[in-house]
């Protein structure tokens, strides 16, 4: 069965696309057939993974207005376990629409019907924005990962998205669940980490994922060389942990398994 997962915050810049692209190649890697859907009309996940305009045969955009079907939009990757969705918004004109499609709440979860059966994940890289688009992606999904950044992280912003999660629930998406909270461009003897870490302990710890992130320039180098870290330098520490994080969902996710089967 297909698991669908938004790396969702309305918070810019905290490694949501990082954290999308990331998770999806080390899910890959451990040979789980995952693909990655960019709904972001910023189109960040694409130059992650070395997709140029040029390279993109069709887009979101294109599903959404129902000129073409989701298949065609799928692009391999370098990675064997890894496809792609683009979102590919080149214009104000394309992005307009986009936004007006949108307002159909089940757009997206409609199109990855006809996909999912082929996946064991489906991730998928949300804008910094609790509405419209990111809606379209909470209703397509199981579950949110929240990647939140040790140090300049808000409180608020984690506040807003449980109250949204909460809506999403009843009204559209019952079965929708907390995946995770993941700490990003961790540092581990910076006292702002410690009081970060320290207050969402205090709220959300039972949604604390074990795995942090940690801040390391490779992470942001391998996106210029168009590669997750793991296919750019595996052997450091951001590819290790990344490929933590993936062992932990996946143990998470097999233990919820067990549960119910
Ligand atoms: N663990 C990390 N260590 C160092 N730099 C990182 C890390 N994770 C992400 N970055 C860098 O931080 C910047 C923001 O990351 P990213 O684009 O993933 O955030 P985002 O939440 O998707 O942003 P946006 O809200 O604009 O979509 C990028 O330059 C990225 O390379
Ligand atoms: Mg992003």
């Amino acid at each position: 069965m297909s698991k669908t997962i938004s790396v969702c915050i309305p918070k810019g810049g905290v490694g949501k696309t990082t954290t999308a692209v990331n998770l999806s190649a080390s899910l890959a890697v451990a040979e789980k057939k995952t693909l990655l859907v960019d709904v972001d009309p910023f189109g960040a996940s694409a130059i992650a993974l070395g997709f140029t305009p040029d390279k993109i045969k069709a887009s979101l955009s294109e599903i959404f207005a129902f000129t073409h079907s989701i298949k065609s939009a799928i692009h391999r990757t370098e990675l064997e376990y890894l496809d792609f969705v683009p979102s590919n918004i080149y214009s104000i004109n394309v992005h307009d629409k986009f936004i007006k499609f949108a307002e159909n709440r089940l757009i997206l979860k409609n199109a990855l019907r006809e996909i999912e059966y082929y996946y064991d994940f489906i991730i998928i890289d949300c804008p910094p924005l609790l509405k419209g688009i990111s809606t379209n992606a909470l209703v397509a999904s199981d579950s949110i990962l929240i990647p939140i950044r040790s140090g300049h992280f808000s409180l608020e912003a984690v506040d807003r998205l449980f109250s949204y999660f909460e809506w999403i629930k009843e009204i559209a998406n019952p079965k929708l669940e907390i995946e995770g909270i993941i700490m990003t461009m961790y540092e581990k003897d910076s006292k702002v980490t410690k009081i970060s870490e320290r207050e969402l302990k205090l709220k959300y710890s039972k949604y604390l994922l074990n795995t942090v992130i940690p801040n390391t320039s490779l992470l942001n180098e391998s996106t210029f060389y168009g590669k997750p870290l793991c296919l750019y330098k595996i052997n450091s520490e951001g590819a290790a942990a990344y490929l933590e994080l993936a062992g932990e969902i996946l143990k998470n996710n097999y233990k919820k398994e067990n549960i119910l089967t």
